[in-house]
């Protein structure tokens, strides 16, 4: 809720009990692919899509996903959909400032890959700057 009311590109929360959360299904006739499993056109596009929905997610809705990697990211049609939000923390937290660099190296690994650069001390500046 935090995150879409901060305009981070999420699935909407529908309602939730106890451990049971209801979320917006991201697909058209298909279900959306994790990433890992998409085909990306433009992977640059893309690695600066999610790293502006990572700032936005810190700088606006207050969290850091602390489990970010191309698994908890849906490619809904060429839209970048973050999922998977159970780890999430406040900046605040005492291992906040891990979870967000191992977020970034994880993102930054899988795009390195894909042949786009990615200076993570650089990125994780972006993001907290
Ligand atoms: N809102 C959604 N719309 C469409 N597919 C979704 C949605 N949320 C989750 N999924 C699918 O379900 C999978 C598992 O969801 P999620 O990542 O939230 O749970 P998980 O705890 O990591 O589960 P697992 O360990 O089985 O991957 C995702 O990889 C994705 O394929
Ligand atoms: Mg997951």
């Amino acid at each position: 809720m935090r995150a879409k009311k901060a305009g981070v590109t999420v699935p909407e929360p529908y309602a939730f009990l106890n451990n049971i959360l209801v979320l917006e299904y991201i697909g058209k006739d298909d279900i959306a692919p994790p990433l890992n499993k998409a085909h990306i056109k433009d992977p640059k596009k893309v690695f600066d899509t999610i790293i502006k929905e990572t700032k936005k997610l810190y700088k606006d809705a207050g969290l850091v996903h602390a489990d970010l990697s191309q698994f908890n990211i849906l490619m809904d049609d060429g839209k970048v959909v973050l999922i998977d939000f159970g780890q999430a923390t406040l900046p605040t937290h005492p291992h906040a400032d891990e979870f967000l660099e191992r977020d970034v190296r994880n993102i930054c690994n899988y795009f390195s890959k894909l042949g786009v650069k990615c200076d993570e001390k650089n990125v994780i500046e972006q993001i907290r700057g």
